[in-house]
């Protein structure tokens, strides 16, 4: 016997169905919540069962209801509804005040209803969560089937949308103060073209100065444009002034020339995908790249403008590769982009066909190389798409194999393109990303604009954070913050701001690449203080790129630290919880001794000296991150 149904024996209860809540507040990634019938609006069935009541729901989705201590326990039949087949998988999960209390375990269609059973004794909160399993959400039609709470006699449910709490304000990216920014360690290959824009805000105008540019290079002053080739390998510390109307900044930035050093920090830019989805045009890469420039992006260190999937016809008789007529002179763009100091980025698949159904470039590699590097392309991501019908099985020589291929090819172009492949975790792919010659790698499905979607992805990149670093990084996706859409339209963010701090905060923790996927040109404020705060970018750049410790305190929060190249430790707490709870973390428990000086990167506040440790309060679903002890640059 449960022990929940002893409770609820011993205590007058009654049941509230769940489709009697208020499903308006659900939150799912395809279609909308459907009470008594699947998503597509059929009667529930699952393995072949018919059920008459439940909620018909898409993964990934999230039901948030306030149970305020009154909920006993709730009780449901779940599985995938019988009208996608034998498709589809997802993982059904209860979670208690931000806790997973029930896990169904994945679950495939045609497979027969799992019985969920929790008790929900003293949850404030209680979230009925459907995953994508971790391999993107098609067919992922899920169902709770005669799904009911078992309540305190007279209490109500409420279901809420969204955390309740007040935004935290953060620090705002404007500031006159002339200030230097952006990696502080850039690679090149000898001999290849090189192309950096020194990363500098403040007042205009402002004039650049460096001190040991290798030969070959030369920096014009007024924009802060480096170019040239580097003919030798070696390291080559740049003293790099910067100044204008309100003052001067100094940095050294070290310009390595050498094999496979084109990542040797987590990139920052743009790509097209999460706002323009196939409907991307030159037009629109145009606009993003000069936003870059007039929004201070650029001055922050952000340059990679990248194409994804839509840009492809067909082939030209001899096999080249051709742009659709939203691209009518690639190699005009990248001149433009390159002109601005920028780099831009494209995208293609090892398979036939890409993802969108357009041009692959199977069979095409090398030639497809050439004319990457013909344009003028600095980035490409390649994905795995339709190369699922190519390759003979799952094996890793398998899953290599065509990521091999595509190394090779670049390696003969002259030309620095930076390497992102994309199979979406497939094989451990951070096992063995850097063996295939990646730049970085993908380490899940799409990401979305939900809690569930992005949270679940980052909170579970911890344990494998540590076989990303330097010239090899994971990558979770790209941000979704600001104007997204997937498509010709765009649509606010469905993230709160909380959420997205957190956001910020995971994927800088992580060091993980900062690939904006919001429309540039509608840029808000608050995503402009999320996306340029000078100390936040400093952890995502942190030269030695070291993999964060996580920590889980187990009550919904948690802390994570990370080594930086200053001696400095950055400490970022998090609070899973939808309500927002106080966090400490002790300097003893993290290594740190004495009363360290203490950076509130969010808000940009120095907090002086501070003796023991932290204690904070963290909002819903928010995030703090501090910059602990006195840096001491490296270089
Ligand atoms: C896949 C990738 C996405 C995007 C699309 C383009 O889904 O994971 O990031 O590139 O393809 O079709």
């Amino acid at each position: 016997m449960w022990h929940w149904a002893l409770i609820a024996a011993s205590l007058q209860t009654q049941a509230i169905p769940m489709e009697d809540l208020d499903l308006k507040a659900m939150v799912q990634e395809w279609g909308q919540p459907q009470k008594s019938r699947s998503v597509d609006g059929r009667p529930l069935s699952i393995g072949g069962v018919r059920f008459e009541r439940g909620v018909g729901t898409h993964a990934s989705s999230t039901l948030t209801v306030l149970a305020d201590g009154k909920a006993v326990a709730f009780r449901a039949k779940v599985g995938v509804d019988d009208e996608v087949g034998t498709r589809g998988s997802v993982e059904f999960v209860v979670l208690k005040d931000g806790r997973a209390a029930w896990r169904s375990g994945v679950l495939r269609g045609g497979q027969p209803a799992k019985e969920c059973q929790v008790s929900l004794q003293g949850a404030k909160t209680v979230e009925l969560r459907v995953t994508d399993a971790g391999d993107g959400i098609d067919y992922d039609h899920a169902d709770w089937a005669a799904a009911s709470f078992e309540v305190l006699a007279g209490a109500k449910l409420r279901v809420v949308a969204r955390p309740e709490e007040a935004p935290m304000k953060i620090a705002s990216h404007r500031r006159d103060r002339t200030e230097l920014h952006g990696p502080r360690i850039v690679g090149t290959t000898p001999g290849r073209p090189f192309l950096f824009r020194i990363p500098a805000t403040g007042k205009s105008p402002l004039r650049f100065s460096a001190n040991g540019l290798p030969e070959g290079l030369t920096l014009d002053p007024a924009t802060g444009i480096v170019r040239g080739r580097v003919p030798k390998p070696g390291t080559y510390d740049v003293k790099v002034e910067v100044s204008g109307p309100a003052g001067k900044d100094r940095r050294t930035i070290r310009i390595v020339a050498g094999k496979g050093k084109l990542a040797l920090t987590p990139p920052l830019g743009w790509n097209s995908w999460n706002v323009w989805g196939l409907s991307v045009s030159a037009d629109k890469v145009r606009d993003a790249a000069r936003a870059f420039v007039e929004t201070g992006l650029a001055g922050h260190g952000y340059q990679y403008v990248n194409i994804d999937d839509g840009w492809e016809a067909g082939r030209a008789p001899d096999g080249e590769v051709l742009c659709n007529e939203k691209f009518p002179d690639m190699k005009a763009l990248a001149d433009e982009v390159h002109a601005l100091g920028l780099k831009l980025g494209i995208y293609s698949s090892p398979g036939p066909k890409t993802c969108g159904g357009y041009e692959g470039s199977y069979r095409h590699e090398l030639q497809d190389a050439r004319t990457y590097a013909k344009w003028g392309i600095d980035y490409l991501k390649y994905d795995w798409c339709s190369y699922g019908q190519i390759a003979k099985d799952g094996s890793l020589v398998e899953l290599q194999k065509p990521y091999k291929v595509m190394r090779e090819a670049l390696d003969s172009v002259d030309r620095d393109i930076v390497y992102s492949l994309c199979q979406y975790g497939m094989g451990d792919v951070w096992k063995w990303g850097n063996l295939v010659g990646g730049d970085l790698w993908r380490t899940t499905g799409d990401i979305t604009d939900t809690w569930g979607s992005m949270s679940g992805i980052g909170f579970a990149q911890g344990k494998i954070a540590k076989y990303a670093g330097p010239s090899g990084w994971n990558d979770p996706d790209m941000l979704v913050v600001g104007m997204v859409g997937w498509g010709p339209s765009v649509r606010p963010n469905r993230l709160t701001k909380n959420e997205q701090i957190t956001h910020i905060s995971l994927w800088a923790m992580l060091a993980a690449p900062f690939l904006i996927g919001c429309d540039l040109t509608k840029l808000d404020e608050f995503t402009k203080d999320l996306l340029m705060n000078h100390e936040i970018l400093e952890i995502q750049q942190d030269p030695l790129g070291k993999p964060p410790v996580q920590r889980d305190l187990g009550d919904g929060t948690e802390v994570w630290t990370r080594r930086l190249w200053d001696g400095t430790i950055a400490v970022a707490l998090f609070n899973r919880n939808f309500a927002a709870k106080e966090v400490a973390v002790s300097w003893s428990s993290i290594g740190v001794q004495g009363s360290p000086r203490v950076l509130d990167c969010w808000r940009r506040k120095d907090l002086g000296r501070v003796p023991n440790g932290l204690r904070q309060r963290v909002p819903g679903h928010g995030a703090l991150v501090f910059k602990v002890g006195t840096p001491k640059p490296a270089w």
